[in-house]
C-alpha cells in the first residue's frame, strides 16, 4: 500500500466512483450476477479506507441509479436488500472510523421503507462526523436531480429572471457538497451513466478496465496521481508550466 508520488497538499477534495462491472466480474466466474454485487462490499470498504488514507474530505458513490430499475426483479430486488446490509452490516465500523454517511437520490414508493429506515438510521448515527463524507447515491439520476430542481424553484414561486447557477445549485440534493475534482469509472466503460450531471462540470475523469469487486485502494491512488498530472483550466489559460 503506497501514497508514494502523491502530493499530499494537492489531493483532492471530492472524488466520485461509478462502480461497475459486478455483473461481469461474477459472469466471468460463472457466478449469478448478484454474486458480483456481493463481492463490490468489500471494495468499497477499501476505498473508503483510501479515501482516508488520502485524506479526501468527501467521497462519493453510485450504488443504484434511476435507470437500474429496468434490471430483473430479482437482481433489483436483490440489490434493495444488498443496500439494506451493508447499512446494518457497515454503519458502525464507518461512524468508528469518523465517516459521515449521507444519500443523494430519489426516495419515492419504489425504495423499499426498510431501505428508507436503515438509511435514515445511518445518516443520524453519522451526522456528527467530519472526517470523511461517504455520499451514496441511491435511486440517483442526474437530470433527475436537475429536474427536481427546477420544480422545487418553480413550486416555490421563484421568477425566471432568478433562476440562474446559483439557484439551480442550491435546490440539488445536496447543496452543500462540492463538485467532485476527479470520477473514477471501473470496468472499462468511457461514459457518465447520468451521474452527477451537473456537479461534473469541469471534474477530471479517469476509467479503469479494473472490474469494480478487484478494486482496492491501490487503484483509488493510482487515479489520483493520474488526477494530479492534470492541468485544469477550467476554460481558462493553461496554467505555468515549471
Ligand atoms: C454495477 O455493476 C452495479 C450496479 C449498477 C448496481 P453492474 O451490475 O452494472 O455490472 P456490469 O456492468 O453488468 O458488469
Ligand atoms: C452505472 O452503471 C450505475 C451504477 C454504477 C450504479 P450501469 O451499469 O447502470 O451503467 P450502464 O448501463 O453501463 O451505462
Ligand atoms: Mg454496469
Amino acid at each position: 500500500m503506497t501514497l508514494d508520488g502523491i502530493d499530499r497538499a494537492r489531493v483532492p477534495v471530492h472524488v466520485g466512483c461509478v462502480m461497475d462491472g459486478n455483473g461481469r466480474w461474477a459472469q466471468q466466474r460463472g457466478l449469478p450476477r448478484t454474486e458480483g454485487h456481493a463481492a463490490g462490499e468489500k471494495a468499497l470498504l477499501d476505498a473508503v479506507e483510501g479515501a482516508l488514507d488520502l485524506g479526501l474530505a468527501w467521497l462519493t458513490v453510485y450504488a443504484f441509479s434511476t435507470e437500474n430499475w429496468k434490471r430483473p426483479a430479482d437482481e433489483v430486488r436483490y440489490l434493495m436488500q444488498f443496500n439494506e446490509g451493508i447499512l446494518t452490516r457497515r454503519r458502525d465500523e464507518l461512524h468508528e472510523r469518523g465517516v459521515r454517511i449521507r444519500f443523494v437520490g430519489r426516495r419515492d414508493w419504489r425504495v423499499p421503507r426498510r431501505l428508507v429506515r436503515r438509511m435514515d438510521e445511518a445518516l443520524d448515527l453519522t451526522a456528527a462526523n467530519r472526517t470523511l463524507t461517504l455520499t451514496i447515491a441511491f435511486n440517483y439520476g442526474g437530470r433527475a436531480e436537475i429536474v427536481d430542481a427546477v420544480r422545487a424553484l418553480v413550486a416555490a414561486g421563484t421568477p425566471a429572471a432568478r433562476i440562474d447557477e446559483r439557484a439551480i445549485r442550491r435546490h440539488l440534493y445536496d447543496p452543500t457538497m462540492p463538485d467532485p475534482d476527479l470520477v473514477v469509472r471501473t470496468s472499462g466503460e468511457y461514459r457518465i451513466s447520468n451521474f452527477l450531471l451537473w456537479e461534473l462540470a469541469y471534474s477530471e475523469l479517469v476509467f479503469t478496465d479494473v472490474l469494480w469487486p478487484d478494486f482496492r485502494r491501490q487503484h483509488l491512488f493510482d487515479a489520483v496521481r493520474e488526477f494530479q498530472g492534470r492541468d485544469r483550466r477550467y476554460g481558462g489559460v493553461e496554467r505555468q508550466r515549471r
